[in-house]
């Protein structure tokens, strides 16, 4: 069966953003998508920031929520961005973000005339970092984020043209 078509994408929900936050399994895991959340987890916290970013979406099977993506500024200068990539622990390794990457890649070209995508990546983060590399992302370079402790964190910046 073709994994593609196993998945549905829509808009996130606030009850889908309730799940969404409950993914994380480790500190490291939650600051790779908040970089200056506490652990243990504040809810409420983290579902206002998500709940702020208007494009967020979700990967469905049937009735269960299995990945969340955002994408902001596609407008910006052909530049579309990915942001907050997460996928269920029991939903990993089956083409989860793989197919929401590349919906919201179709979105950005089709309907922002995006060139070009790009995400953030912490430069610990290697399971991402592959993941990006698998679908032609490459490194353009690095920059430094504060973390929960405001201390400097390294991420890359990786892109790829559409
Ligand atoms: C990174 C993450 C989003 C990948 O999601 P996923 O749905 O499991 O990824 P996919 O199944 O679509 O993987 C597609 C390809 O990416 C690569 N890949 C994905 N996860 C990988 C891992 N842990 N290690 C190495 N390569 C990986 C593989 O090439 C994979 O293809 P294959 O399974 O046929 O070998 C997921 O592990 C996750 O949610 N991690 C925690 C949050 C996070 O780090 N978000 C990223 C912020 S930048």
């Amino acid at each position: 069966m073709n994994v593609m078509t196993r998945y549905q994408l829509r808009r996130a929900t606030l009850d889908d953003l309730s799940t969404v936050i409950t993914w994380p399994e480790s500190p490291t895991e939650l600051r790779y998508l908040f970089p200056h959340a506490q652990w243990p987890m504040e809810p409420l916290k983290l579902l206002e920031h998500l709940a702020n970013h208007e494009d967020g979406f979700v990967v469905c099977d049937h009735d269960r929520t299995l990945g969340y993506a955002s994408l902001y500024n596609a407008k910006n200068q052909g530049r579309a961005w990915i942001g907050h990539l997460i996928v269920n622990p029991r939903a990993r390794r089956m083409g989860v973000a793989r197919y929401l990457v590349t919906a919201l890649t179709t979105i950005a070209q089709q309907r922002h005339r995006a060139t070009e995508m790009a995400t953030i990546c912490f430069a610990n983060n290697q399971s991402a970092y592959d993941f990006y590399a698998s679908l032609g992302f490459s490194n353009e370079g690095w920059e430094t984020r504060s973390d929960h402790r405001g201390e400097a964190v390294k991420v890359f910046r990786l892109t790829k043209q559409i």
